[in-house]
């Protein structure tokens, strides 16, 4: 047993001085949950003078990587720079001196996890991730342990938090697109480069990760249908509202018989549904389990203090292994590296679910009746058709809601659709409807 456990951060950005911050204020209450203190031994940063609105003991943080990778006194290492290369080589070189390590960097895990999982599993040593999804939700945790004796048949969730402020500001305020990115990146919840949140990027990690760790497969991320919310317009959130809908960004996985139906894309769902209720930067994901049913989990997605929650209970749990010489019980994987095994995604075009649809059309006699011909040619039933105002001298939406339909169906369909002359300005607006969430 050890009288101290030594901990080294690296990055004291955002999420660092949130993981700092609560390191050193809740150190007592720590100190008694573990049995044993944790000590902030050393913070390395590009940048040691800006004041990052936390106070420091003097000499803690310093621009020293090797000092702190070599000091064989820090038990656990956390890297929360971001980016693939310089943060995939820090994980490495702490396990190679025999260094746990915890990290909330999805990107990282979802394209390289696998290197990193299995250094960790050779080594025997933890990788704790927990902030990598859902920032302050303790969703990694749950998916491991406290759900693992289901098959989980669906995972539904709202991963981003910066792509569901931006959407819940354009709902609720009418805000543009550019002013509610900027407000997510000043309150530090956006990525590096924020095209990752917009372009479902950043939420195609976290479900990757998901997968990886309820089906104990690994996953290439390129199998993954993704689409970001850059092309949803405040008149799409306008027509959904009146539909009795609103727009999410979803990251979606599935079983079924076998293989696993994954995708990341804005999704219509009734105004009434669990998700439908999360706004701003909160994250929510609903997960059904053979056996346990409906679970959803709610919280903060991002920010300083959450995301430092997670990232810190990470710290707890390999010092309380550190504690019992139990480090590596839960593999990082979920399943023993040698229980995976590898499974389907299916693509995209093997779906089958309902769509809305917006053509802006010349408001002719006879418009309507082209477009339901070329969906009925396709097979695509029509449910409902909106189109409000006249206009004939220029373009008009057409909102037309389909019954269940396969998306190979329907883009076969759109392509037809977008090349009509009647139909003008833009290519046709897609967006899929999630009406069961299972
Ligand atoms: P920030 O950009 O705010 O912080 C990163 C910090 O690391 C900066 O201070 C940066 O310094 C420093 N840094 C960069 N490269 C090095 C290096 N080679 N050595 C030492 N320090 C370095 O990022 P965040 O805190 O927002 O994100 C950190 C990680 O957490 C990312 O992986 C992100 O995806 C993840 N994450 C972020 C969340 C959030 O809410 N922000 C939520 C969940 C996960 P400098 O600024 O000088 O370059
Ligand atoms: N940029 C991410 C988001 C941070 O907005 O959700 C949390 O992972």
């Amino acid at each position: 047993m050890k009288s101290c456990i030594d901990i080294g951060l690296v990055g004291l950005g955002t999420v660092g001085t949130g993981t700092a911050k609560i390191l050193l204020e809740n150190r007592d209450l720590i100190a008694r949950r573990v049995g044993v203190p944790l000590e902030l031994k050393r913070i390395v940063d590009l940048d040691v003078t800006t004041d990052r609105g936390i106070a420091l003991p003097d000499g803690l943080l310093t621009a020293d990587l090797p000092g702190l990778l070599n000091d064989p006194t820090i038990d656990i290492v956390i890297e929360l720079i971001g980016g693939y290369d310089t943060a995939k080589r820090i994980m490495l070189d702490a396990m190679a001196q025999g260094k746990h390590v915890v990290t909330a960097n999805k990107a990282l895990l979802a394209v390289h996890g696998e290197d990193v999982f299995t250094a960790a599993a050779r080594a025997g040593l933890d990788v704790g991730f927990e902030a990598s999804v859902g920032g302050g939700i303790p969703i990694i945790h749950a998916l491991t342990e406290g759900l693992a004796a289901n098959r989980l048949t669906s995972i539904v969730g709202i991963l981003n938090g910066t792509a569901n402020y931006i959407l819940t500001k354009m709902l609720r305020e009418q805000q543009e697109f550019e002013d509610a990115l900027a407000q997510a990146q000043a309150a530090g919840y956006a990525e590096a480069d924020p095209t990752f949140d917009i372009q479902g990027i950043d939420s195609l990690h976290k479900l990757a990760i998901m997968v990886n760790l309820a089906y104990g497969t690994p996953v290439n991320v390129k199998d993954v249908f993704t689409e970001g919310i850059q092309h949803v317009t405040a008149l799409d959130i306008q027509y959904a509202s009146e539909l009795g809908m609103v727009v999410k960004l979803l990251g979606i996985a599935k079983l079924h018989d076998g293989e696993v139906e994954a995708r990341v894309h804005p999704a219509l769902i009734d105004k009434d549904s669990p998700l439908a209720q999360v706004h701003g930067v909160y994250n929510a994901i609903h997960i059904v389990g053979d056996a346990v049913g409906d679970v959803m989990l709610y919280g903060r997605g991002a920010g300083a203090l959450p995301t430092g929650s997670a990232v810190v209970s990470d710290v707890i749990s390999i010092a309380r292994n550190i504690q019992r010489q139990a480090c590596g019980r839960v593999p990082p994987t979920s399943f023993p590296l040698d229980q995976r095994v590898p499974i389907r995604i299916r693509p995209m075009e093997e779906l089958t679910t309902r769509y809305y649809l917006r053509c802006m059309v010349l408001d002719r006699p006879g418009v309507l009746s082209q477009i339901a011909g070329v969906l009925g040619n396709h097979g695509i039933s029509i449910m409902s058709v909106l189109q409000q105002g006249r206009h004939e001298a220029q373009a008009v939406p057409l909102v037309i809601m389909t019954h269940r339909a396969s998306e190979r169906s329907v883009q076969t369909a759109l392509k037809e659709i977008n090349k009509m002359s009647s139909v003008v300005s833009q290519p046709t607006t897609l967006i899929r409807v999630e009406d069961e969430e299972r």
